[in-house]
């Protein structure tokens, strides 16, 4: 399969994601995101946020879902704040979470090795969250252009999950539950309890 193929199949896939979300907890989410104290961060996030500061801060989060995670930037207190998805209903999601929460937040649909460079060098802040990484066929190629959409003294904030998580249900502790090649997820482990 070309890259390209793989990044066009990928991009259907999370299409079709996107419509069972909206079934599931998408649906609570638009009104939630009313909150004026609306946010996604757990307690990792929420200290290492309050170590870095994001006031008025230009945020860029690439792979950014329906925007969710984007949305509590916003509200935490960043300025400019961007969201790159290559799925089409995800980023009508988000553009929908943003206009029912009340905040301004531009939503691209691009494949994130197309990014458009007039957007280098414009961010203090690069965000990546749970589940972005696995999908990205070349990581050199793309912490390449992580790097040029910094400014100067700019930041990245990685937060990733190892999927082997998966096979524990976090309510029950350390006993394994399921099997590492498990085709289908069992538990919600990566969907943070907000
Ligand atoms: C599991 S989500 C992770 C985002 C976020 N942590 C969440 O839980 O919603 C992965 C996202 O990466 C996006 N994605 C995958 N490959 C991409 C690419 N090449 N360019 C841009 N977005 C991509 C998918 O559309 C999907 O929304």
């Amino acid at each position: 399969m070309q890259p390209n193929d793989y990044i066009e199949a990928n991009r259907n896939m999370w299409n079709e994601t996107a419509d069972v979300h909206a079934q599931g907890y998408v649906s609570k989410l638009f009104e939630r995101v009313k909150d004026p104290n609306f946010s996604t961060f757990d307690d990792v996030e929420k200290h290492i946020f309050a170590h870095m500061g994001l006031d008025g801060k230009a945020v860029i989060q690439l792979c950014c879902n329906n925007g969710r995670e984007l949305i509590s930037v916003k509200k935490a207190g960043a300025g400019r704040c961007v969201g790159i998805d290559v799925s089409d209903k995800f980023i009508a999601h988000g553009q929908q979470l943003a206009s029912l929460g009340g905040v301004d937040i531009e939503f691209l649909r691009s494949n994130v090795y197309d990014i458009p460079h007039n957007l280098f060098g414009q961010f203090d802040l690069v965000y990546i969250t749970i589940g972005a990484l696995g999908w990205l066929p070349d990581l050199d190629a793309f912490f390449g252009l992580v790097s040029r959409l910094l400014k100067v003294d700019g930041q990245v904030f990685i937060y990733e999950m190892h999927p082997i998580l998966n096979m524990f249900d976090a309510d029950k502790g350390l006993t394994v539950e399921a099997s590492y090649f498990q085709s289908k997820r069992l538990f919600n482990n990566s969907i943070k309890a907000w």
